[in-house]
């Protein structure tokens, strides 16, 4: 498939590149943009066709459900039944902005585009060329994260050029995404709100707005992963071709048994990689990828540097643990998905 590519500078939007992109769009065509999180593939979410080229373009299980991004709230009345108090307050808090609430969809939804089930998944990202892209385009726009799937998601412009061109009916190259992680995913469908995916917007973040907040229970476990309530959760998801594992303990033992894991490994003859704190960087012995110095960098850092590890043959890499409060919530989550739950106590 011949892909039309559009490098947008999200400072000087070129308006004539934006409405060849959404043309695309309205005709039925799949097209991938930038968002605030990572890089979304869509297609016009009411249109099943459509929407049947983005699972074909990722090689997603179809029961798998998309999020639907809007360009104004007022949309969110047409999509979905019942949107609560909660969700009044959610939307008037954080959109447009990183978080997907789950409310019960009404039937212009296509099975489709929900996974076969009776909720959607909605989100009106902040993005500037995003929201240009879906007001242009005329109609909600179904778009998971732009990789294929099980891959880590797009969070950089060469990322989704070196995977998806051809793939794809546009690509439009709009830069870094600011937050590097997907959106959070909160269900607002039962008596007490619940995380299913966390994100930027953190627990502690919706717990001041709408009191308790509970987190999916199985994203905790291995074992009760496939309970998972977003259906996406429950895939091997961010992985890289190399083996990930996550080094958990007192920061010097880390560092000690990643050095001495990391000779055995050169014996052996597989290349070794580390992930960690900027202020750890000079310690290693291995292949070392800085993920920055604060949460918010390695959030935004992580999936490129599992993009990199790849780039640069590792073989194995060892990722430094963090903490599971705030932001560290959804990164350990990514973490930990990537790695398979293997961690390795130092
Ligand atoms: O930041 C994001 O959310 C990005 C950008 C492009 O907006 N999109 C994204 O989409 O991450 P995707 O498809 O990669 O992840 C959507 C997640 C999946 O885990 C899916 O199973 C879940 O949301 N989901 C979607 N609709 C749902 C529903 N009705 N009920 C439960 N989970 C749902
Ligand atoms: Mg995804």
């Amino acid at each position: 498939m011949k892909t039309m590519i559009s490098s947008i500078d999200i400072n000087n939007i070129d308006m004539k590149e934006i409405k060849k992109q959404a043309k695309l769009l309205s005709e039925g065509n799949t097209v991938i943009f930038p968002t605030e999180t990572v890089y979304g593939l869509g297609a016009n979410a009411l249109d099943e066709n459509a929407v049947k080229k983005i699972y074909e373009a990722k090689g997603r299980p179809s029961d798998n459900p998309l999020i639907v991004h809007i360009y104004e709230k007022k949309e969110v009345y047409d999509l979905a039944n019942d949107v609560s108090e909660n969700a009044e307050i959610v939307m008037g808090k954080f959109w447009p902005g990183p978080i997907t609430i789950i409310l019960n969809k009404k039937d212009i939804v296509p099975n489709t585009t929900s996974g076969g089930l009776d909720t959607v998944a909605i989100r009106m990202p902040s993005h500037k060329i995003a929201r240009e892209i879906i007001k242009q385009a005329g109609v909600p726009i179904a778009a998971p994260s732009a990789n294929i799937s099980g891959r880590p998601s797009p969070t950089k412009a060469n990322h989704v050029k070196e995977e998806m061109e051809g793939r794809v009916g546009g690509i439009v190259l709009g830069g870094d995404s600011n937050f590097g992680l997907e959106s959070t995913v909160l269900d607002l469908t039962g008596k007490i709100p619940m995380i299913l995916r966390p994100g930027s917007i953190t627990k502690e973040d919706l717990e001041e707005i709408l009191g308790k907040v509970d987190l999916d229970p199985s994203l905790a476990k291995k074992e009760d992963n496939k309970k998972a309530k977003a259906p996406g959760m429950k895939y091997t998801h961010y992985s890289p071709d190399a083996d990930v594992f996550i080094v958990s303990g007192e920061s010097v033992n880390v560092i000690n048994k990643v050095n001495e894991l990391t000779e055995l490994n050169h014996k052996n003859g597989l290349n070794t990689g580390v992930m960690c704190l900027e202020k750890n960087k000079c310690k290693y012995m291995a292949k070392v990828i800085s993920l920055g110095e604060t949460l918010e960098e390695v959030a935004s850092n992580l999936f490129d540097a599992l993009r990199e590890m790849d780039k640069l043959n590792i073989d194995i890499i060892y990722c430094e643990e963090f903490e599971t409060t705030g932001l560290g919530q959804a990164i350990m989550n990514r973490l930990l998905k990537s790695a398979g739950y293997k961690i390795i106590k130092a």
